[in-house]
């Protein structure tokens, strides 16, 4: 069997994931959920809310499903239409971690080794890490692959893992002489604020699973406590600069600079126009004020959302039975490209 065998890989379609562990936050907003609303006009797009991720660290049950209804919610807030486009929860689909098993036989343990955000999470105990988080990229590959997705938007933290996706969808290609099966993923990596950076270090990305929660804005926060968190923002004592040049060992200015110019639909250069030789009292200001009237609206349609959770969850489901749809052939032509006996 060749590759010609199989019907091309769709063109369009567009594929990304996030995890449902605590509240989403600015950082995800900006550097994926924004540019994953803009895509839904020119592509046929597949969001997920990946439970299965989730699960690589311990969660409490009631959390991780209230987590997957507030995503769910928080995108749909944020203008993902799960009417025209595919809006799901990972489980529900279980292709993904069919093609996962696949994956896991054709990574090499080396490429596993070198993400940087296993030795992240795992920290200094690897050994007591879960198995699954060891194979984490390999299930995200399956996420996209499943559907043979060939745009992937994401932050910039991403972009390893999708390196190492296209490692496996090569190899697997190479391996099983299928050339063009899987197609080759393009990260798109979109905006001004690709790696929003905490509030409390600017070296440090934001996170939802940050101890602090001062160090991040929630979309849940509302506007009072959206103000304090930027009025508490770490700084340094000099004036904004006039250039980015400026922001040479001052990564805290560069990223509410970098902040403001994303909320407010700019350049970092263009904002640097209006605030540059601002003192930060001012900015922060102007800063909070811009980021409750972008999230206001989207908290607010949030909650109304979430108060109905039977019909979040009906949206779940429908978006499920769609992403099956569309996974199955896939993964019926995998099964016959590996050998397995099916039919
Ligand atoms: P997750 O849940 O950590 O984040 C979801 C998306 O938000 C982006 N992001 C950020 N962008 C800019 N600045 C930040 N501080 C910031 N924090 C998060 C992430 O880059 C991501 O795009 N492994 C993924 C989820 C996933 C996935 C996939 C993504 C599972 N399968 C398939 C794409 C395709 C994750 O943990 O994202």
């Amino acid at each position: 069997m060749t590759g010609s065998s199989y019907p091309p890989a769709p063109s369009n379609r567009v594929f990304s994931g996030v995890q449902p562990t605590g509240n989403l936050t600015l950082g995800n907003y900006l550097g994926a959920i924004r540019n994953w609303v803009a895509l839904q006009r020119d592509y046929d797009c597949l969001y997920c809310v990946v439970d299965l991720h989730a699960l690589t660290i311990f969660q409490e049950p009631a959390e991780l499903h209230r987590a997957t209804r507030q995503a769910a919610a928080a995108l749909i807030a944020c203008g993902i239409d799960p009417d025209r486009h595919i809006l799901f929860n990972q489980s529900l689909n279980p292709d993904h971690a069919e093609l996962a098993w696949y994956f896991n036989c054709v990574a090499r343990l080396g490429w596993l080794n070198r993400m940087t955000q296993f030795k992240e999470k795992a920290g200094k105990d690897r050994e007591r890490a879960s198995a699954g988080l060891f194979v984490y990229p390999n299930l995200m590959a399956a996420d996209i692959l499943a559907y043979r997705a060939g745009h992937v938007p994401v932050g910039d933290d991403q972009k390893q893992h999708l390196e190492l996706a296209n490692d496996i969808a090569a190899k697997f290609n190479h391996d099983w002489k299928v050339p063009d099966f899987f197609p080759e993923i393009e990260p798109l990596i979109l905006g001004e604020a690709t790696r929003v950076m905490s509030l409390r270090d600017g070296t440090k990305k934001m996170s939802k699973s940050d101890p602090s929660d001062m160090s991040r804005i929630n979309l849940t926060d509302d506007a009072d406590a959206i103000a304090q968190k930027i009025r508490k923002a770490k700084t340094d004592p000099e004036p904004l600069p006039e250039t980015a040049e400026g922001f040479e060992g001052r990564p805290e200015a560069r990223n509410l600079v970098t902040l403001y110019a994303a909320l407010s639909g700019r350049t970092v250069k263009d904002a640097l126009a209006e605030v540059g030789g601002a003192g930060f009292g001012d900015f922060k200001k102007k800063l909070a004020d811009a980021a409750v009237a972008h999230l206001e609206p989207i908290t607010t349609e949030m909650n109304r959302l979430l108060d109905d959770p039977a019909e979040i969850d009906r949206t779940l489901l429908a978006g499920g039975e769609k992403a099956r749809v569309l996974s199955a052939p896939v993964i019926a032509q995998v099964r016959e490209i590996l050998g397995l006996v099916h039919v």
